[in-house]
């Protein structure tokens, strides 16, 4: 069998939909956009916040630090195990990132370690929901912000619908960022979107995004070009009637996985707690350390039966050659160390069948056993 990856979840509806707007004439419809920006904001927030679409979630994060009022003399803690784009958002702005340890069981940012890195000079939190995973305490995280005058974003890029105590991620407290980039769980190609808790920091942003045009030609800030067209939206707007249930097929080959694996002793597989809906962007396991066989054997053998793996990811952030020309020490992130050493992803997409999950499961162990 010959398993692929990751296959987009693009069907004959999205074709049809960007033909009826390549055919239209219609290419950028600011009405269109305004609707999508609306419906996403009520599934995340309950219209509680203010939502703006942009062209990617390196710019929604761009604009929003810009928004936030970050300043090269700011400092902005990040999680040191996460895509690169999540750290490099602060860097546009010049400020400092000051990179906080994840947990080396479920991968995310804590309180406990943000708290080990908070200065006098820190200025915001950036969280990542990483793999479609909620970060555990993030209420107690937004309460530790408001408490401390402290900015928090939500990294959501890999978490679209995931829930914690029955609240969406994204909604926690000063702004949250999607990226539907094309292999996202919600998927257009490129796209973005900010949600924005305060309606201040909204209409900063607005004039940002649109070459800081307050009316038509006349440009009262600097501005840049980050506003996007209605193509992306018509694929949009159907991959949002279909999330929930291109997550719950996620949520079902991950469960699958877990069930057939659960008693492979020398793997940590993802846990799936009954007060948090995890999304599952990526399905990713753990080879622990010392055992008979390492990661990439493994990784090298499913190869070899036709099943493509994935490390995300395979250096933290600080060590990433960029951040060590910086002022980054090596090894300030254990943890996140020892996750890009031990970690690989299997493939989780919608579209994988039951007896793929199957027979990627049962190779796996006939590798760990023979
Ligand atoms: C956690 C995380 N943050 C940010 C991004 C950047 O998103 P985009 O490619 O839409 O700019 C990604 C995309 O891979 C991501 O996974």
């Amino acid at each position: 069998m010959n398993i692929a990856f990751f296959k987009p979840s693009i069907w004959e509806e999205e074709i049809k939909a960007v033909n009826q707007v390549l055919s239209s004439g219609m290419i950028v419809e600011w009405e269109e956009v305004k609707k999508l920006e609306n419906n996403f904001n009520n599934y995340i927030t309950n219209w509680s916040y203010h939502p703006i679409a942009v062209n990617s979630w390196t710019a929604a994060l761009d604009v929003a630090l810009k928004a936030l009022d970050i300043w090269p003399a700011d400092e902005v803690i990040v999680p040191d195990f996460t895509f690169i784009a999540t750290a490099n958002a602060v860097r546009f702005q010049w400020a400092k990132v000051i990179f906080a340890d994840v947990s080396k069981s479920d991968y995310n940012i804590s309180l406990e370690e943000i708290k080990k890195v908070i200065t006098p000079n820190t200025k915001a939190i950036v969280v990542v929901h990483l793999f479609g995973n909620p970060v555990r305490d993030i209420a107690q995280i937004a309460d530790f912000a408001q408490k401390n005058n402290l900015y928090l974003i939500e990294d959501v890029a890999q978490a679209h619908g995931a829930q914690i105590n029955w609240k969406k991620v994204g909604s926690f407290w000063d702004a949250s960022a999607f990226s539907f980039y094309a292999t996202k769980n919600m998927a257009t190609g490129e796209w973005g979107m900010v949600l924005f808790k305060a309606k201040k920091h909204y209409e900063r942003w607005k004039l940002i995004y649109n070459h800081g045009q307050s009316q038509k030609y006349l440009h009262t800030t600097l501005g840049h070009n980050f506003r996007m067209t209605n193509i992306q939206a018509a694929i949009w707007n159907i991959q949002f009637s279909k999330l929930d249930k291109l997550n719950n097929q996620r949520i079902q080959n991950a469960k699958l996985y877990n069930q057939i694996l659960s008693h492979q002793d020398i793997l940590q597989l993802p846990t799936i707690n009954e007060d948090v809906v995890h999304v599952f962007h990526q399905y990713a396991l753990l080879v622990k350390p010392g055992s008979h066989i390492s990661r990439d054997e493994i990784r090298e053998q499913l190869q070899q039966k036709g099943i493509p793996t994935a490390i995300h990811y395979p250096l933290p952030i600080h060590k990433q050659p960029y951040y060590q020309s910086l002022w980054y020490e090596e090894d300030i992130c254990p943890n996140s160390s020892y996750l890009a050493q031990n970690i690989f992803s299997l493939p989780i997409y919608p579209g994988l069948k039951k007896e793929e999950v199957e027979y990627i499961a049962h190779n796996l162990i006939d590798i760990i056993n023979s």
